[in-house]
């Protein structure tokens, strides 16, 4: 039987970004070693680490090789050491150099609390278990890059800064499909949010996806909500959510409220896609874990790996065709967890509290195990 092989660009980043992707690589180990898989694996630097080598956060031959690639896998970027670093060069910048640039505008960002963490959340469990929600957040457009921006020397002594708000249809019609896309393959129920009450953009939002759904998607059930509802929403009823579409800036905000559903901001992954190849039918792709570079616990030990490996998933699921495996790993993680392994963000009484490297063996263990019992 001839390998699979992918081609990965690995992006570890900052902070605890190197250590959640070596868990990842353990992982690919052993896919390559029981799945008949084959990874041929370049690895970058992004954020802090990419300043310090290069003097910024990400070079143009970087951004090539994950043009180039199968698919692309991030840590983490930022930390106190590039705090006063020009604006347009720090860390953050590189992350949204590369979404731009690979123009992955759809971020796939699902919020699923699992059984045995329905504790673990701050909300009710009685509110959260089961909870099963797919936030689609545009994510190369909005406020992020809308021009004019900057900051200004006002005649009178006072600054003034200035950001840009603006959607176009296309932007708008292009993430809205892949949110119908995703409802007809889970509750057919998509919910899209913006401020049409006060902003332009989002009447202009609203209007397009009422478009789109009534020419292409009428089979779906569609609701609009303002965001700043949404977000009360968000922890009065959560499940009433099946896929939330919303705007670069919105989702930001809305999917941080609805990690903190799940427990752990140190639970969620998420993918960024582009548009398809008319030929290949391959989407770019890069997949990342919602959390940050958390620099106050980087290098202990304590970072949470599972965001990272659930991330590697979608990968596999999304763009190397391997939703059987995905399914495996996403198994493994419910069985840890429901055997009481618990990193530090997650940890319960009566539960055991491991290291990030511990969290990533027990997780191949029990791969190994749900292979035994196949
Ligand atoms: C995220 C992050 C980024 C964002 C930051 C680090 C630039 O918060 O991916 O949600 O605002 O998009
Ligand atoms: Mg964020």
């Amino acid at each position: 039987m001839t390998k699979q092989t992918c081609s990965l660009v690995v992006l570890p980043g900052d902070g605890i970004g190197p250590e959640v992707m070596a868990e990842v690589r353990k992982l690919m180990t052993w896919l390559e070693s029981k799945a008949g898989l084959s990874f041929d694996v370049h690895e970058d630097l992004i954020g802090g680490a990419a300043i310090d080598a290069h003097g910024v956060p990400l070079t143009d031959e970087a951004v090539a090789r994950c043009q180039d690639a199968d698919a692309v896998l991030l840590g983490a970027v930022g930390g106190p050491k590039w705090d006063n670093v020009p604006y347009d060069i720090r860390p953050e910048a590189g992350l949204l150099k590369i979404r731009k640039d690979m123009d992955l505008f759809a971020n796939l960002r699902p919020a699923i609390v699992f059984d045995a963490l329905a504790d673990a959340s701050t909300l009710k469990p009685e509110i959260v278990k089961g909870l099963d929600i797919l936030i689609v957040r545009e994510l190369t457009g909005g406020v992020y890059f809308g021009e004019p921006k900057g900051i200004s020397d006002l005649p009178d002594g006072q600054r003034r800064g200035v950001n840009t708000q603006v959607y176009t249809t296309s932007e708008i019609h292009r993430v809205g499909r892949v949110a119908f896309e995703m409802a007809r393959k889970r509750q057919n129920r998509v919910c899209s949010a913006e401020k049409s009450n006060v902003m332009e953009s989002g009447k202009l939002w609203r209007e397009e996806i009422t478009k789109l759904h009534q020419a292409e998607y009428a089979d779906v059930a569609l609701s609009h909500m303002y965001a700043d509802n949404c977000a009360m929403q968000l922890l009065r009823n959560p499940r009433q959510f099946d896929v939330l579409v919303t705007d670069n800036l919105f989702g930001d905000i809305l999917s941080d409220e609805a990690a903190m559903l799940t427990g752990s901001l140190g639970m969620l992954p998420s993918a960024s896609l582009g548009l398809e190849d008319a030929g290949t039918g391959r989407r770019k792709a890069l997949y990342e874990p919602v959390h940050g570079s958390a620099p106050d616990i980087a290098g202990q030990g304590k970072a949470n790996p599972l965001a990272t490996i659930l991330s590697f998933s979608m990968c596999l699921r999304y763009s190397l065709d391997q939703g059987l495996l995905a399914d495996e790993i996403e198994w493994a993680v419910q069985d840890l967890l429901g055997a009481g392994l618990r990193t530090g963000d997650i940890m319960a009484e009566g539960c055991t509290c491991v290291s990030t490297s511990e969290m990533g063996d027990t997780l191949i263990k029990a791969l190994d195990a749900i292979r035994k019992a196949a």
